[in-house]
């Protein structure tokens, strides 16, 4: 690409502007124009250099697609240490979002302006590196240490008018970046103004590192990148210019050699590519103006004020008035959440709350909506009842839609006239705050109602993953796959404390019994008395001691005493003494000697239940690729994003190892740990799940 970036001559000033859609990412052909460009200005006899981006954005940051693969020079340190040296005055203009390698190359430049829309920070951390084109030397220098800690270990990006304040940024102006960079760079001409390198500036003042890095820590959960950046901008502190460059060259390559970076940046890509299917190439959605919500529960409410919130006026149905004025309050007391944290302005309250919300109780108001979204109790015959009723009333091609958990949604779109208008919307509690939306494709349904759900799952701001239908889609199934795992673990000798510390130590922000708990251990009472209902396989492990903790009248969290006890709060929970006695009764009556598991083991049975119900997942075709079931634990289940989803950990784990002691545990329980075809297979022909990514990418 020969024009990465374009040259132009203005007078004394030399203009290099940046022309690498979408983003202006800094890969090598941007890198060697900015070089050839600063070559250039310098050998025509310009005095200064203005450095700006065409499109949306200044420079997004370092092109992350070359990540992993050998470096090509010039490298970006080395372009900002150029900009930085340059005998020329430069200026950068910014607008868009001057991120990460992108804020580097400003930090570099010798003064800044930028539009008031633009927004400027240092997101490597997130994607599990440091800033490592003098970044974590530079910012500390321009704006202090704590500022500068602040805003590399949260990587969260900086408005125009506080990065003046804070001083990241001289001067912000409306108008194109390249005429008030022009104008910006003429005027520091014309005063004689100073190049001014940050690289000459003292060493910030330091803070009590020992202090930083441990709240660090804490706060990181596991993850490295934010504990190695403090210990970058330390280096900023303590070491001459040259030599932090060097020391953040250095901590930067550690990360990027790690685990935990492939994991972020599989994250990273997986987020965007998990709506991109080959059936929604060229399927325009239906229209969207007005939406209906059945049910205002706990679901209902939440769905509601999250189509609200997305702009969308909502038609609650209840049962009875009273339950329609309990669903208002649920809803407006999420919308008043909203109002607290600034989403949305005092009259966006008023107009929702007065205007775009209705409740009713009677059928015949819910004609006017493009779709219907069903959140009622979770039994077959109340849903089909309940769709039978919307097909009367509904409008020819409105979209019915279930939030049903588990239930077959084959089964409830063939009591309707329009199997082809039906589809799952399942979303997760609480629906207003929680990211994941799985998109349920039933056998009939159409492509463009498809593409309707992904339209309203990313108008509410949401993830939204193509599912298949099975008992749970994709992560329910999975979730009591490996609920099931660590339940066995503990027949056979573990603690539901010590698998809750372990899962926690591998970064889940609760172990599984810990969520039960707040989720309420009702609901998987209920669930097992259905499925005991239907049939259970004999060759399947039972255990009991959950339903003895409900029938003692411990739900979790809502009745204060679960696997924990809550007297103390909810974050000060400990154990519930009941539960042990229950669990050592439940052993003795099977004859069960329990034995000690490792924090490893734990850890490595309860990861290949998680991978191995996944890869059947996949291998059924009820995800489409690995990382929708990765895109589907990381944004519903709370899997730690460092990780990147379970099928990519398991891949940087190896799949033959994985399948090896599936295979060994399989010798005592041959019905639990049958090995999945797809894993096999992959072991097979050395293969992986990213494989499988890549060969279904659209
Ligand atoms: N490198 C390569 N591709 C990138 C990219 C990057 N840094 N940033 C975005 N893209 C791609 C996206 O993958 C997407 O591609 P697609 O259309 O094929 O899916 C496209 O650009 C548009 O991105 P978004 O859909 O995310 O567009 P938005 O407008 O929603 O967001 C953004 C724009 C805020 C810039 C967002 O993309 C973003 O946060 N990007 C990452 C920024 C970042 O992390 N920068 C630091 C990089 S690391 C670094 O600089 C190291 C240095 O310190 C040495
Ligand atoms: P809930 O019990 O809190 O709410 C159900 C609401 O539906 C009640 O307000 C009830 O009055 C109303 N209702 C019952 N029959 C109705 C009918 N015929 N017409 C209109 N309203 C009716 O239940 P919850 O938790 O909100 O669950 C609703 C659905 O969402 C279920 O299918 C459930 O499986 C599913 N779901 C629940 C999740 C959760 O975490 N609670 C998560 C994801 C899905």
């Amino acid at each position: 690409m020969a024009d990465a970036v374009v040259y132009e001559r203005v007078g004394d000033v030399a203009i290099l502007q940046a022309n690498n859609p979408p983003v202006n990412a800094l890969g090598i052909d941007v890198r060697k124009g900015l070089m050839d460009g600063m070559d250039r200005a310098e050998a025509d006899g310009a005095k200064a250099v203005v450095i700006c981006g065409a499109g949306r954005t200044y420079f997004a940051g370092a092109d992350i697609r070359e990540f992993g693969k050998p470096p090509m020079e010039p490298m970006l340190p080395g372009v900002c240490d150029r900009i930085e040296a340059s005998p020329l005055l430069v200026v950068s203009a910014l607008h868009g979002t001057a991120l990460g390698g992108g804020l580097e190359v400003a930090l570099s430049s010798h003064y800044r302006i930028a539009v008031p829309s633009a927004r400027v920070g240092l997101p490597e951390v997130l994607i599990g590196i440091l800033p490592g084109a003098g970044g974590t030397q530079r910012l500390p220098r321009v704006i202090g240490v704590s500022a500068a800690l602040e805003i590399i270990t949260s990587g969260r990006q900086v408005g125009a008018a506080e990065a003046e304040r804070l001083g990241i940024i001289d001067r912000v102006q409306d108008g194109d970046p390249r005429d008030i960079g022009l104008a910006y760079a003429q005027s520091l001409l014309a005063e004689g103004a100073p190049r001014r390198a940050v690289c000459d500036l003292p060493n910030p003042e330091p803070v009590d590192f020992d202090a930083a890095i441990a709240a660090t820590k804490a706060r990181a959960r596991g993850q490295m990148s934010p504990v190695w950046a403090v210990r970058a901008v330390q280096a900023a502190c303590e070491l001459p210019f040259d030599q932090g460059l060097a020391r953040e060259r250095e901590l930067f390559m550690e990360l990027m050699q790690s685990d935990q970076r492939e994991g972020l940046i599989h994250a990273f890509f997986s987020e965007r590519a998990v709506s991109k299917l080959p059936e929604l190439k060229g399927v325009a959605p239906r229209a969207l103006d007005a939406i209906a919500v059945l049910g205002g529960g706990t679901m209902g409410s939440g769905i509601a004020t999250s189509a609200l919130l997305a702009g969308l006026p909502v038609t609650m149905l209840e049962v009875t008035p009273e339950a329609a004025e309990a669903a208002r309050g649920r809803i407006v007391g999420n919308l008043e959440g909203a109002l607290k944290r600034g989403k949305i302005s005092a009259a966006q309250f008023d107009t929702i709350t007065q205007e775009a919300l209705r409740l009713t109780t009677d059928y015949a108001d819910l004609g006017a909506a493009d779709l219907i979204i069903e959140a009622v109790f979770e039994e077959m015959e109340v849903k089909k009842q309940v769709f039978a009723k919307l097909d009367a009333v509904a409008k020819p091609g409105a979209i019915l839609a279930s939030n049903t958990s588990y239930l077959d949604i084959n089964e409830i779109a063939q009591v309707t006239s329009r199997p082809a208008d039906v589809l799952g919307l399942h979303f997760f509690s609480p629906a207003h705050v929680m990211k994941l939306l799985e998109v349920v494709v039933g056998d009939a349904t159409a492509p463009d109602v498809l593409a309707t759900g992904f339209d309203l799952g990313k108008r509410m701001g949401k993830i939204c993953v193509r599912a298949g239908v099975c008992d749970g889609f994709i992560g329910n199934r999975i979730l009591s796959t490996y609920r099931t795992a660590a339940d066995h673990m503990i027949l056979d000798g573990a603690s539901p404390y010590q698998i809750d510390d372990a899962l926690e130590a591998f970064g889940f922000a609760m172990g599984p019994y810990a969520v039960a708990d707040l989720a309420g251990l009702d609901i998987g009472w209920a669930m097992r008395k259905r499925k005991q209902a239907e049939g259970i396989d004999p060759r399947a492990r039972q255990c009991d001691y959950p339903d003895r903790l409900c029938e003692g009248g411990h739900f979790g969290q809502k009745t204060g005493k679960g696997f924990y006890d809550y007297a103390g709060g909810a974050r000060a929970r400990v154990p519930n003494p009941d539960v042990m006695p229950l669990i050592e009764a439940e052993r003795a009556a099977k004859g069960i000697t329990p034995r000690d598991f490792t924090d490893d083991e734990i850890l490595r049975r309860y990861m290949a239940a998680m991978v191995n119900e996944a890869a059947k997942v996949v291998g059924e075709g009820i995800a489409r690729r690995p990382l929708d079931v990765d895109m589907t634990l990381l944004f519903g289940y709370g899997f730690p994003r460092y990780h990147g989803g379970p099928l990519k950990w398991a891949d940087l784990q190896g799949l033959p190892e994985l399948l090896a002691d599936i295979r060994t545990w399989a010798q005592d329980d041959p019905y639990f740990w049958e090995p999945a075809p797809l894993l096999e297979q992959l072991v097979a022909e050395n293969r992986n799940f990213e494989d499988l990514n890549r060969e279904n990418a659209t």
